[in-house]
C-alpha cells in the first residue's frame, strides 16, 4: 500500500457535494426529453413483432381517420439515409442494421415504421391500429439454437486484435501437479438506464439541433451528420444531464437519423420517446457469454498454466465481441497461458458495451474458477490470489504502472471479518439460515482519451469551463469544477462547468471510464496555460516564469507553486498588469500513446482511447477486493445478501464522495446481476420477454442492506498528470463471483451458470 501526497487545502480530493445535486434534486435538471419545442410533431415507433423473415405489407384501414395524425412512414416511404460504420469498428453506429430500408427484418422489435402525430398519444394509438402482415422465417435465438455460426472473434471486429498467448499452455497444463477446469454462463443483460431512449430534432434552416441523451456528443453528430450527408458542422448535439447509460447511450443508435430525418421532410421539430420495451430492441444490450477455464497450479497454489475461452453471441449484421481475455489472461502471474474468444452470430439485435463490458462476464469465470482451485488446493481463497500476485502482466512483460489488489484484500478482509470464516463450506449456520463468505478481485483498465477544453477566469474568480465531455451520473460537473478550482486558485462555488453540447470544445465517449481522466487532465492544462500567463504578468523573472511552466504533479497546487517560489499569485494584481478583466485559453490534451492523427479523429468524433494492457508505459488497472455474506435459507432457497464490502484503489481520487456513490451502485449491481438480472429468450422466437422493469428483476432497498466501500490511497504517476485510474466500471467487476463462491461456501454447490436463482440449488 503506498501514502497518497498531502491532501491539498483546496478543491480536489476533497467529498464536495455534487455540482448538480440541488437541480437535481429541485427538478430543474432538464433532460433531452424536457427542452420544450416549437410546436413539435410526436413520433412513436412501430417495430417487428417477429425476429425473422419480411414484411408484406401494412393494413392502415383501423387507423381511419384517427385525429391529430399526421403520417405513417415505412419502408415504402421512409427518407434514403447513407451508411455509418459500426462503431466498434472505428465508426459511429450501435448496429449496422439499419430498419426502414427494405422489408427484409433481421431481428425482433426492428424499427418497421414511424408515426408522426399532433400527440403522442395520438401518434401511440394509431401505432398500435397498424396492422402488419409478415412472411416470417425460422430465427435463431441464441447459442443452442440451429442456424447459429460461429468463428474466431479475431480478425472480425478492430476492437479485438488477437488472442494472448504466452509459453506453453498444453505442456504446462499437462504436467501440473493439480488441475482444475470449469465451465461458466452469463445470460443476456439490459442497462435499462431511468432515463428512456429519447431524441429530438430540430432544423433551424439547414442546421440541426438534436436533444438526446448521448455518452459521446460528438460521435452522435458525426454520425448523423454521415448517415444524412451533410456536414458536421451542421450538427449540434445538446444533453447537459444523461438519465443513466452505461453503455447504452455510448454510440449512434439508427433511430436517430430517422428522427432528423422525418423532421426535415415535415419542416417541424420531431420528438421521439421510445418506450422502455422497445428500448431492449433499438439499442444495445450485453449478449449472453459462455466461458471454459482450464488452470494447472502446483500444491502450493502457484499457477503454472491458464487456458480461457470464451463464446460470445452477437447478430447476422455485426461481429461484436467484448474479448475479456485480454484482461483476463494478464491477471495473475503465469507463464503458461492461452486463449480463444469466438462469436456465434444469431437473429439478435446487435449487443454493446454495458458497465464493464469485457470485465463483468469474464473476471465471472476467472474468479470463480480461481475460488474452485482454492477449495481443491484447501487453500484460503485470498492466500491463492497473494500467491499469483505480480507486478508485471506475463503477456508482454509489461509492468503495472501501479497495483494495490493486495493491499485492498488485507484491508477488506479485515473490515469484513474474513478471518471469521470457517473454511469448510456449509459449516456457518444460524438457525435456518446457512452463511457463507465469499470475495473476488475487482479489475478495470486506466482508459484515456484525446479531450479540449476552454476555460474563462474572470478578475474576480468567477471562472467557466467549457468541455463537451457527458454528465451521465458519475459526478462529471462535480470533479471538472473541482480541478478547475484547484489549479485556478478560486472556491469551487465559483466555477461553472458547462457539458453536454457539441458545441463546446471536443471530450471523448464518456465510456471505458476514461472521462475522469481525460476531462480533468485537459482541463488543468487549459489552467496552466491561464496561470503561466498570469505569472508572467506579475513575475518577468525569466526563472519564476519557467518555474510556472513545469507541468505540475500530484499534490502540488498554483498555491504550493507559488509558496515554492516564494511569492504568491495576485490574481487581482495580474489582471491588473495585464490591463484586463478576462482571461481565455483553449488547449487539446492526449495521452501519452495516443495516436498522431489523435486531435483530428477527436473533431471528428472517433475514438482514441489508450490504456489498459495497451498503455505505453506499463499495464494500468485500477483493482479491488470485494467481499459479500450470503444467507441461504435451507428450507427455501432463499438467498440473501446481508453484507457487501468492496475495497477500491484507483489512483487519485478526486472526490471520495461522487467516487463512492459509483462504487456503491457498482457493488448493488454487481450483487444483482449474480442473483436477480437476466433478459429471458423465447427461444422459439428470438424474442425477449422480460422487456419492462415490472418483470426484469432489479434490486430493492430491502434486497441490498449493508454496503460499505473502502478507498485505498494509491499514487501513480505514470498514467496522467494527476494519477487519475478510472473506478465508474470497477464496482460491479467480481461481484458476480464473490456472490457466487459465497453461495459456494453457504451450501457446498458451484452454481456455475448466472443468475443464481433459488430453484437452482439442491441442498
Ligand atoms: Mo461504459 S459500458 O464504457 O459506458
Amino acid at each position: 500500500m503506498t501514502t497518497a501526497a498531502p491532501e491539498p487545502k483546496a478543491n480536489m480530493g476533497q467529498p464536495i457535494p455534487r455540482y448538480d445535486a440541488v437541480a437535481k434534486v429541485t427538478g430543474k435538471a432538464q433532460y433531452a426529453a424536457d427542452v420544450p419545442l416549437p410546436r413539435p410533431a410526436y413520433a412513436y415507433l412501430i417495430t417487428s413483432a417477429i425476429a425473422k423473415g419480411r414484411i408484406d405489407g401494412f393494413d392502415l384501414s383501423e387507423v381511419g381517420k384517427l385525429p391529430g395524425v399526421i403520417a405513417i412512414v415505412t419502408h415504402e416511404d421512409a427518407p434514403k439515409l447513407k451508411e455509418a460504420k459500426f462503431f466498434s469498428n472505428g465508426g459511429y453506429i450501435s448496429t449496422t442494421n439499419q430498419p426502414l430500408k427494405s422489408a427484409e427484418i433481421a431481428e425482433e422489435g426492428q424499427i418497421i415504421g414511424v408515426v408522426l402525430a399532433e400527440s403522442y398519444e395520438a401518434a401511440r394509438e394509431a401505432a398500435h391500429r397498424v396492422r402488419v402482415s409478415y412472411t416470417p422465417a425460422n430465427p435463431t435465438a441464441s447459442f443452442d439454437s440451429p442456424g447459429t455460426t460461429a468463428a474466431r472473434a479475431k480478425g472480425q471486429l478492430a476492437m479485438f486484435r488477437d488472442d494472448p498467448k504466452v509459453g506453453d499452455f498444453t505442456k504446462a497444463f499437462a504436467e501440473a501437479e493439480v488441475q482444475f477446469e470449469g465451465s461458466y454462463e452469463t445470460p443476456t443483460q439490459h442497462h435499462n438506464p431511468m432515463e428512456l431512449f429519447a431524441t429530438s430534432c430540430v432544423w433551424q434552416g439547414d442546421q440541426l439541433v438534436i436533444y438526446e441523451p448521448s455518452q459521446y456528443v460528438h460521435g452522435l453528430k458525426n454520425g448523423v451528420a454521415t448517415q444524412l450527408g451533410i456536414d458536421a458542422d451542421k450538427v449540434r448535439v445538446v444533453n447537459s444531464y444523461v438519465g443513466g447509460a452505461f453503455g447504452s447511450k455510448g454510440s449512434m443508435t439508427p433511430r436517430t437519423a430517422i428522427i432528423a430525418s422525418l423532421a426535415r421532410e415535415l419542416r417541424r421539430p420531431v420528438k421521439l420517446v421510445a418506450t422502455r420495451d422497445q428500448g431492449f430492441n433499438i439499442a444495445t444490450y450485453r449478449a449472453e457469454t459462455r466461458h471454459r477455464i482450464r488452470i494447472g497450479a502446483r500444491r502450493n497454489g502457484k499457477l503454472t498454466a491458464l487456458h480461457h475461452e470464451g463464446v460470445e453471441l452477437s447478430s447476422r449484421a455485426d461481429a461484436y465481441a467484448v474479448g475479456g481475455t485480454k484482461t483476463t489472461t494478464r491477471m495473475y502471474d503465469c507463464p503458461n497461458v492461452d486463449s480463444l474468444v469466438s462469436i456465434v452470430r444469431a437473429d439478435r439485435n446487435t449487443p454493446g458495451f454495458m458497465r464493464s463490458p469485457p470485465e463483468v462476464p469474464y473476471m465471472f469465470a476467472l474468479e470463480s474458477a480461481m475460488d474452485e482451485l482454492a477449495y481443491l488446493l484447501r487453500m484460503d481463497p485470498i492466500e491463492l490470489r497473494r500467491v499469483n500476485d505480480t507486478m508485471k502482466e506475463p503477456i508482454g512483460g509489461k509492468p503495472y504502472t501501479s497495483r494495490s489488489l493486495m493491499a485492498c484484500y488485507d484491508e477488506g478482509a479485515r473490515a469484513f471479518g474474513w478471518q471469521d470464516r470457517k473454511a469448510q463450506p456449509k459449516s456457518m449456520a444460524d438457525g435456518d439460515w446457512l452463511i457463507g463468505y465469499g470475495c473476488a478481485t475487482a479489475c478495470y483498465p486506466t482508459q484515456m482519451a484525446p479531450a479540449a477544453a476552454r476555460v474563462r477566469l474572470q478578475r474576480d474568480g468567477r471562472t467557466r469551463v467549457e468541455i463537451a465531455g457527458h454528465e451521465i451520473g458519475t459526478g462529471a460537473y462535480t470533479v471538472i469544477a473541482q480541478a478547475a478550482a484547484e489549479r485556478l486558485g478560486v472556491p469551487v462555488e465559483q466555477v461553472s462547468v458547462f457539458l453536454g453540447d457539441s458545441d463546446l470544445p471536443p471530450a471523448p465517449v464518456a465510456g471505458g471510464s476514461n472521462s475522469t481522466a481525460s476531462t480533468c487532465s485537459a482541463v488543468m492544462m487549459v489552467c496552466d496555460q491561464i496561470r503561466q500567463r498570469l505569472f508572467k504578468a506579475v513575475m518577468p523573472d525569466a526563472n519564476l516564469v519557467d518555474k510556472a511552466k513545469e507541468t505540475v504533479g500530484i499534490g502540488r497546487t498554483p498555491a504550493t507553486d507559488a509558496a515554492r517560489s516564494g511569492q504568491a499569485l495576485d490574481r487581482e494584481k495580474a489582471f491588473d498588469a495585464m490591463g484586463v478583466s478576462v482571461v481565455e485559453e483553449y488547449g487539446e490534451w492526449k495521452p501519452d500513446g495516443a495516436p498522431m492523427d489523435s486531435f483530428r479523429a477527436m473533431h471528428n468524433g472517433q475514438m482514441r482511447m489508450v490504456g489498459g494492457p495497451e498503455f505505453k508505459n506499463g499495464i494500468a488497472y485500477a483493482f479491488g477486493a470485494e467481499f459479500v455474506e450470503v444467507r441461504v435459507n435451507r428450507w427455501t432457497h432463499e438467498i440473501r445478501v446481508p453484507r457487501l464490502l468492496g475495497a477500491f484503489a484507483a489512483g487519485h481520487i478526486m472526490n471520495p464522495r461522487t467516487a463512492r456513490s459509483q462504487l456503491l451502485g457498482g457493488l448493488i449491481w454487481g450483487m444483482s446481476s449474480a442473483l436477480h438480472e437476466a433478459t429471458e429468450i423465447d427461444e422459439r422466437y428470438a424474442r425477449y420477454v422480460n422487456d419492462n422493469l415490472a418483470d426484469y428483476l432489479v434490486p430493492v432497498n430491502a434486497d441490498t442492506p449493508d454496503v460499505e466501500v473502502i478507498l485505498i490511497s494509491e499514487q501513480d504517476n505514470k498514467i496522467n498528470p494527476m494519477g487519475i485510474k478510472g473506478l465508474g466500471e470497477l464496482g460491479n467487476v467480481g461481484t458476480n463471483a464473490a456472490v457466487c463462491n459465497a453461495v459456494f461456501h453457504a451450501t457446498g454447490q458451484r452454481i456455475r451458470k448466472l443468475p443464481i436463482r433459488l430453484e437452482k440449488l439442491e441442498i
